[in-house]
């Protein structure tokens, strides 16, 4: 079992970076299971019908999201879609659902995604640690994997390791920087702090140059706006073994 998770796509050229290399990608690497990170895609912020309508034609299991969950009105009439999944660890009164079991190659994928609360607390969440305790006692299946959709380091890999032995696999998001930690954890479960961005090659995590450098230059607010020019797709695979259901390894993708 082969899955394959791609990081936050920016803007809708990553639609279109997507659906020129997607295809190829999941052939050539015999993948099983496509989760994609979709809270940027539209402007930078939230999801749209019309984007997720165009995304649902590609072969994708399960979109992600994260902080940009609410950044688009649309999403409220998207989130009961089963393969879109908000932040597990938001407050009971949020719509959506924050994992969803898929069978798949006879296999049993729970895929979960939460939010962390290191500097990236725009919106209150609960804790993720006691989230996710919850998911993995009391939702069945044969393999468990976590977007955990955070800012800090630190707090990926505390939730790495505290899940370390239960969880299949987790991969962070939101950073857009693709990490060089991709390992298995003492414990068995693959693990890589960010899996970058799919977006604007030629940007500041996916927005444009000149008016990202404006406000560190100046200390003035200005405006983001989406980069413009070609894109690049970073992600990561996780290799599984079907008779342990334990991760044999965790590679990068950058294209
Ligand atoms: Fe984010």
């Amino acid at each position: 079992m082969k899955i394959l998770a791609i990081g936050d796509l920016v803007s809708q050229k990553a639609v279109e970076k997507l659906r020129a290399e997607l295809p190829l990608l999941q052939e050539s690497e015999n993948i099983d299971f496509t989760i994609v990170n979709s809270e940027n895609v539209a402007d930078g912020k939230g999801l749209t019908k019309k984007i997720f309508n165009e995304l649902n034609k590609l072969n994708i299991d399960v979109f992600t999201m994260g902080n940009h969950t609410w950044g688009k009105k649309e999403i409220f009439e998207l989130v009961d879609n089963p393969k879109l999944l908000v932040p597990a660890n938001y407050s009971k009164g949020c719509p959506g659902h924050g994992y969803i079991v898929f069978e798949k190659n006879n296999k049993k994928i729970c895929t979960i995604n939460l939010i962390g609360r290191t500097n990236i607390n725009d919106v209150l969440s609960n804790n993720p640690f006691e989230k996710v305790d919850e998911i993995l006692k009391n939702v069945k299946a044969d393999i468990y994997i976590i977007d955990f959709h955070a800012e800090a380091t630190a707090e990926k890999l505390a939730m790495g390791y505290y899940v370390d032995g239960r969880a299949t696999g987790i991969f962070g998001t939101h950073t857009h920087i693709q990490t060089a930690d991709n390992k298995v954890l003492p414990k068995g479960t693959g693990y890589i702090t960010d899996l970058g961005m799919t977006g604007p090659k030629n940007s500041i995590l996916g927005m444009d140059i000149t008016a990202s450098l404006k406000r560190f230059v100046t200390s003035l607010p200005e405006k983001y706006k989406v980069a413009e020019g070609l894109c690049e797709l970073n992600g990561a695979i996780f290799e599984i073994n079907d008779e342990t259901n334990k991760v044999i390894k965790v590679y990068r993708i950058h294209l």
